[in-house]
């Protein structure tokens, strides 16, 4: 998606009054058309049965996912009364519901939902003990594991508890990665845009919806788009670069910087990334730049593959010609004017 229209989207539902009532209309026309035809609805489900083997490939607990799922995978669930033998369907709350195909590719994929749940959920109503529970932390699973050495989760936590958010309460690692479709992009993707655009919409799911920021702060929301006013072609801007370019600081060590910093020491300075050492290098280029640097004898390839950032695009044989045609030059002149004076003194 791109990153205006998740603005669009976050924005219209605020905003837009006269978007948000068609909308509506046409809600209760489908769930209309839904209550007379009852009958019409469950036979076209019974036709098109999923087919989940993918899923069942990539996951040993499928099985037993979807004792979780006949009920968390549906916007609505069926409420049974086993004792009067009576049933209801309800609706299940928008942030319940997980959607197989998100999770079944998510980093999280090949995990049964109880690895992370208690066994307890099982039961329905859910009782109250595993709601006390504390939920595992990345460090419990991922900490000192040697196969997952390269994303130095020690060093992010270290960064991430040093950073702004991490004194909100409330917050975790699990605010941005959400446990049920989070999935790496930026170290594996070929499509550098749409890996800008989903880090970014991480910070949007906050930073562009009032609703879900308000759940973690009394602060009156920030209007980003106000905020960033003094960036020229800020929508050209966002699609371009990361939130996390201007708002974090960098780290050697890890591919993606966790440590976003107070809004005032955020980057403002058009050269931090418009000039020949572009920060850009050791941020969002970072992985490109390890792997593809010099390849083709362009300094900064990785940027001029996919934008052309003013002024930090340099190549070094052009640069070297140019020094050696200077420096021929320069010799030229020399040896003239050597043998000027020689001829000069002869001919005297
Ligand atoms: C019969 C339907 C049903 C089944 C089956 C079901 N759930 Fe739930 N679950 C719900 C509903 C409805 C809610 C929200 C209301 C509530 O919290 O009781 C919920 C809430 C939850 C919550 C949030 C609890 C909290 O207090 O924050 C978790 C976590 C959860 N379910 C996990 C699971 C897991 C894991 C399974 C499978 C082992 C599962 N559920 C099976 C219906 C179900
Ligand atoms: C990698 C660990 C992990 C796995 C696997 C996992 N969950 Fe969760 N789940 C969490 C965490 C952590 C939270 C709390 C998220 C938060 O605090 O925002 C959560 C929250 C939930 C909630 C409550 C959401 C809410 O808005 O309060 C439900 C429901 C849920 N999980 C169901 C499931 C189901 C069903 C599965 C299997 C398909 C599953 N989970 C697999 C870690 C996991
Ligand atoms: C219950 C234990 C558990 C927790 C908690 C957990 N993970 Fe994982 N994670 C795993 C397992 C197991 C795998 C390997 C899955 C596989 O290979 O299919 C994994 C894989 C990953 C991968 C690598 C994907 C890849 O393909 O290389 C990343 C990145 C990751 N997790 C990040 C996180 C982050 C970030 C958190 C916290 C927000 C977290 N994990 C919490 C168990 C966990
Ligand atoms: C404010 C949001 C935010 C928080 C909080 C956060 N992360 Fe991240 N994290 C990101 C973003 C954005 C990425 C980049 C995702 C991508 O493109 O792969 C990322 C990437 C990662 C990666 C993959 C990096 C790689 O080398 O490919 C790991 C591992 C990770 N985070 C772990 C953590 C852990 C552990 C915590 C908590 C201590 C945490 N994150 C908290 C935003 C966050
Ligand atoms: C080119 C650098 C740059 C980019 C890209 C950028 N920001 Fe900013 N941002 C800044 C600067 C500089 C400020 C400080 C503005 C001020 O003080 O008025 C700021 C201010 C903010 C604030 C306001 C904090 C406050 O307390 O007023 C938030 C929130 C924010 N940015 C979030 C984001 C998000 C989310 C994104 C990605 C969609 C983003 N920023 C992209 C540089 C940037
Ligand atoms: C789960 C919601 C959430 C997510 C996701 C999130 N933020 Fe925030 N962020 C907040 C809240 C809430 C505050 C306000 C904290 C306060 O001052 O009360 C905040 C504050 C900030 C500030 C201002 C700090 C200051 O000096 O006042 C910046 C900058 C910022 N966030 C950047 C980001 C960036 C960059 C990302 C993505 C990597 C991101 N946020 C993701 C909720 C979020
Ligand atoms: C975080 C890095 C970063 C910062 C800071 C930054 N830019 Fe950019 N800018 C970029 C990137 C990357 C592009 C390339 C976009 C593309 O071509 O896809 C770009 C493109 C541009 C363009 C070309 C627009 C076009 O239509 O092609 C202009 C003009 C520009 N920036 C001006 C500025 C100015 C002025 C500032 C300071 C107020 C600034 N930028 C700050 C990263 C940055």
């Amino acid at each position: 998606m791109e990153i205006m229209d998740i603005y669009r989207q976050h924005f219209l539902k605020t905003g837009d009054r006269g978007k948000s009532i068609t909308f509506k209309y046409r809600l209760s026309l489908i769930l209309t058309v839904f209550l007379v035809f009852p009958n019409f609805i469950s036979g076209q489900q019974s036709q098109e049965k999923p087919d989940y083997s993918n899923y069942r490939k990539v996951n040993e607990f499928f099985n037993d996912n979807e004792h979780c799922f006949k009920c968390h995978g549906y916007p609505q669930y069926i409420l049974v009364d086993t004792v009067f033998n009576n049933q209801i369907t309800k609706t299940m709350c928008p942030s319940m519901i997980i959607h197989r195909k998100d999770y079944y590719t998510s980093n999280h994929k090949s995990l049964a939902c109880t690895d992370c749940h208690s066994t307890e959920y099982h039961e329905f109503p859910h009782p109250l003990e595993p709601r006390m529970e504390e939920h595992l932390t990345c460090i419990d699973c991922h900490g000192g594991d040697e196969n997952m050495a390269k994303y130095h989760f020690e060093k992010i936590q270290e960064a991430y508890d040093s950073s702004t958010h991490a004194q909100i309460p409330g917050f975790s690692c699990w605010q941005c990665h959400n446990p049920h479709t989070y999935k790496i992009n930026i170290r594996t993707t070929e499509n550098l845009k749409m890996a800008i655009a989903y880090d970014n919409a991480i910070c949007l799911s906050c930073h562009a919806d009032a609703d879900r920021f308000k759940l973690l702060t009394r602060r009156k929301e920030i209007n980003i788009i106000q905020k960033h006013e003094w960036l020229p072609n800020q929508s050209m801007h966002f699609s371009s670069v990361r939130c996390i370019e201007c708002h974090t600081e960098v780290n050697d060590t890890v591919l993606v910087a966790h440590k976003v910093l107070p809004a005032s020491q955020a980057i403002r300075k058009c050269t931090e990334c418009h000039s020949k050492n572009s920060m850009l290098m050791s941020t969002l280029f970072k992985f490109q730049a390890k792997t593809k640097r010099s390849e083709t004898g362009f300094l900064n390839t990785s940027i001029m593959k996919d934008a052309f950032v003013i002024s930090a695009n340099r190549n070094y044989y052009l640069n070297l010609i140019s020094l050696i045609l200077f420096g021929l030059a320069v010799a030229g002149i020399i040896t003239h004017t050597i043998l000027r004076i020689i001829l000069k003194q002869k001919k005297s």
